[in-house]
């Protein structure tokens, strides 16, 4: 065991084109199809993990504490709890420590933003490299192998949460367009994409900074039973093939619009589950109608992408970023809860701090 007991990262937040929404039925968190993401470096989760040796070695259960921006946040505990229990049959260590765990978001709270993909993206960075340290001398991995076990542990604490380890787009779930492709982590999107698509931003329109009425976890679930799953993971798959392309060819309408049906397929999947649900608002929509018409009358290559939420990622080519901030400022502002928006570029690796 090595003398590292402390250690710290950050990680980015991610943005699904192709959506991940149903689990596999066995295993832990095993997508039902294949995703991919743009990680948004500039919205991400700094974590810092102090250990301290128990002297009850191998506990039955996991000793930890949690400070979210300096407060102590004992209500995120059992999620975390959960989640080092995943961890803990291939990093048996876990239980021999107790772990504080020190986390931050540079993004505002109660911005209805999911945290969860940065912030178990940064935390499974920390144990996989505590891991790493305690393996020196017995294993040496290569970055590949720390990568992607750290993307594992991600998925076991939230499955979008392993694409954000990689600077490249993130794909995670088997298919036949990615060999490398896996349901156990995300791998990177290491082809090379056409400039068209390899300069683009995130500005995030928050519509509603409230508590969602029905949590990813039980989204997710709704799909056990749902009369379309079957379908939807079947399109998901065709989808995911046709955007590996559409990204190496640079088919910009192609992108724009699998990307907005990409979103509305996962809100209409949320609409027809058993109860039925909607997270989009009123000001969702007339953002996405706002957002239409604009690319009708000047074509700037952007599209709109939804989270499990009612706010709108308006993705779009820097190129044209004077011109969409102008428009963001002027039509669509009037519809973002206190005027807020956040941006970020696409693309950028996890830092050890
Ligand atoms: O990672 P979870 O369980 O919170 O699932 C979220 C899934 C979506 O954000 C809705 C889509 C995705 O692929 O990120």
């Amino acid at each position: 065991m090595s003398e590292y007991n402390c250690v710290k990262y950050r990680c980015p937040s991610n943005i699904a084109l192709v959506k991940y929404w149903g689990k596999k039925s066995g295993g832990v968190q095993l997508p039902a199809n294949p995703s991919i993401s743009w990680t948004l470096t500039d919205l991400h989760a700094t974590t810092t993990v102090t250990r301290t040796k128990l002297t009850d070695t191998h506990a039955s259960s996991v000793s930890l504490e949690f400070f979210l921006a300096g407060e102590p946040k004992p209500s995120f505990e059992p999620k975390i709890r959960q989640f080092l229990e995943r961890i803990a049959p291939f990093m048996p260590e876990v239980k021999d420590f107790h772990w504080r765990i020190e986390s931050e978001n540079n993004f505002p709270h109660g911005t209805g933003i999911a945290s969860s993909a940065a912030g178990f993206g940064a935390l499974a960075l920390c144990f996989a490299d505590f891991q790493r340290a305690d393996l020196a001398g017995i294993q040496t991995w290569s970055e590949e192998e720390f990568l992607q076990t750290a993307s594992k542990y991600a998925r076991l604490g939230s499955g979008s949460a392993c694409r954000s380890v990689y600077g490249q787009p993130g794909i995670w779930g088997e298919t036949k367009a990615w060999s490398k492709a896996t349901d156990e982590f995300a791998v990177p999107f290491t082809a090379e994409v056409h400039p068209s698509l390899n300069n683009w931003a995130d500005a995030v329109l928050i519509v509603d900074d409230g508590e969602k009425s029905v949590s990813s976890t039980q989204g997710h679930d709704l799909l056990k039973d749902h009369p379309y799953a079957t379908s939807r993971y079947q399109q998901a798959q065709i989808n995911l093939e046709r955007l590996l392309e559409i990204m190496k060819k640079g088919d910009l309408e192609g992108f724009i619009s699998l990307v907005e049906s990409e979103a509305l397929q996962l809100h209409a999947m949320m609409m027809s589950s058993e109860p039925y649900y909607l997270l989009i608002r009123p000001n969702t929509v007339a953002i996405i109608e706002k957002i239409w018409l604009k690319r009708k009358e000047t074509q700037w290559p952007m599209a709109f992408t939804l989270d499990a939420g009612a706010n709108v990622h308006l993705l779009y080519d820097k190129s044209y970023s004077q011109s969409v901030m102008n428009f963001i400022e002027t039509e669509l502002l009037p519809y973002c809860k206190n005027s807020l928006y956040l941006c970020s570029n696409i693309g950028g690796s996890p830092q050890k701090n």
